[in-house]
């Protein structure tokens, strides 16, 4: 028991120091088994006329307890020397970046922009933030409806992306994807459909198996495959950087810090207002803007079904490094590689020539 709970202080401070933040004083006084979901959170932050955003007792949580929604947050801190080969990618500077960017809108033909993806009782944001911006690449480069599979990287990619369900590091994921290459969710579906309503799901939750099968006899998980050109993080010394690589390639996967107070959201910029840190978390950041307050911010989908949020998606505050979420911002370009019937058109069978993918 002692050395679960140590264990459990050990995982939480390695998360914590990744985002180079405090412990705040609430968080130690938080109990594990309580209930993640306060009326006193809601009066802050709706009664903080300069918040920017609205607090709502999320359906999506009303029963969760503090340990189960601090599962959820499932990015680990990615060690040092797994980073030093990593390469940047940085963009000319561009000439002319919209006020405003929706990748829904830019894209209308590629349907998994339009997908919010539920992650169940499982620590795997960091496996959907990247499976989720690696379709609609797909579909954004090769004009075809692919919705890649997390459950294979969950499952298959083992210590070389982290710990499954209890957490894993965003930049292998899309490793993963150069070297194993991903299948389809038809072939490989998510495993946690019920939630956490069945035996054995407490107090660690499971990952699944790695079984290399597709759950339909007459599709072969080899031919399944999806790869990836590359993996790289997006150089954020200039948020302008992120936004022409989201604008020119598509959605990328991003890391934050999440606070309490994120539980809440139901609508507007966020920022942090009040609460202790929980975890890291992984997203998929489709666009930007500037809010009616004129507050510019970042666009993007959870993976919380629709009931968090907007529908699902939520807005940052951008430009200011927000719970740091314009620091660990991580993609890949899609490969024709395995692909059966792509016919290429051009003379590079990559993705490749979109940027200046650079050595650390
Ligand atoms: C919450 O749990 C209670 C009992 O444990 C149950 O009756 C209720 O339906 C649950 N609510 C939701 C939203 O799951
Ligand atoms: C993807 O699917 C949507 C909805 O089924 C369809 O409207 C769209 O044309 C498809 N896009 C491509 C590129 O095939
Ligand atoms: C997601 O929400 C929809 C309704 O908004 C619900 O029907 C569905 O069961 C939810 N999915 C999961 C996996 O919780």
């Amino acid at each position: 028991m002692a050395s679960k709970l140590c264990l459990a202080v050990a995982v939480l401070f390695l998360s914590v120091a990744a985002f180079h933040l405090q412990v705040s004083a609430i968080d130690s006084k938080l109990k594990l088994g309580s209930r993640i979901l306060k009326e006193s959170i809601v009066d802050v932050v709706n009664g903080n006329p300069s918040a920017g955003w609205k607090a709502e007792m999320s359906p999506r949580f009303s029963n969760y307890t503090v340990a189960q929604f601090k599962y959820l947050l499932g990015v680990k801190q990615t060690p040092k020397k797994e980073l030093l080969g990593v390469p940047v990618m940085r963009h000319p500077k561009s000439k002319a970046l919209p006020m405003e960017f929706d990748a829904r809108i830019a894209w209308p033909q590629c349907a998994t922009l339009h997908r919010i993806l539920v992650q169940g009782h499982c620590g795997s944001c960091w496996a959907f933030g990247a499976v989720e911006a690696l379709s609609d690449r797909f579909c954004i480069n090769f004009g075809m409806n692919i919705s890649l599979s997390a459950n294979d990287l969950l499952a298959c990619c083992g210590f070389r992306c982290g710990d499954g369900c209890d957490g894993g590091y965003p930049i292998d994921a899309w490793k993963y994807f150069v070297q194993n290459g991903v299948v389809t969710e038809e072939c490989d579906p998510y495993f946690d459909d019920i939630g956490c309503s069945h035996p054995g799901c407490e107090p660690v939750y499971p990952t699944p198996k790695c079984s290399r099968k597709c759950v339909d006899k007459n599709q072969l998980w080899k031919e399944d495959k999806h790869f990836g050109v590359n993996a790289y993080r997006v150089d954020s010394s200039d948020v302008s950087n992120i936004m022409t690589e989201v604008s020119q390639n598509g959605p990328v996967e991003v890391a934050f810090t999440v606070y309490e107070d994120f539980a809440y959201y139901k609508s507007g910029v966020y920022k942090h207002i009040t609460g202790g840190v929980m975890g890291g978390h992984a997203v998929k950041l489709i666009g930007w803007g500037t809010s009616e307050d004129g507050e510019d911010y970042w666009l993007l989908a959870n993976q919380w079904n629709r009931s968090w949020g907007e529908n699902g998606y939520f807005k940052i505050r951008k430009g200011t490094n927000e719970c740091g979420i314009e620091e660990d911002v991580v993609a890949g370009l899609p490969s024709t590689k395995n692909l059966v019937n792509y016919i290429v058109s051009s003379s590079s069978s990559d993705a490749a020539d979109n940027g200046d993918v650079a050595a650390a």
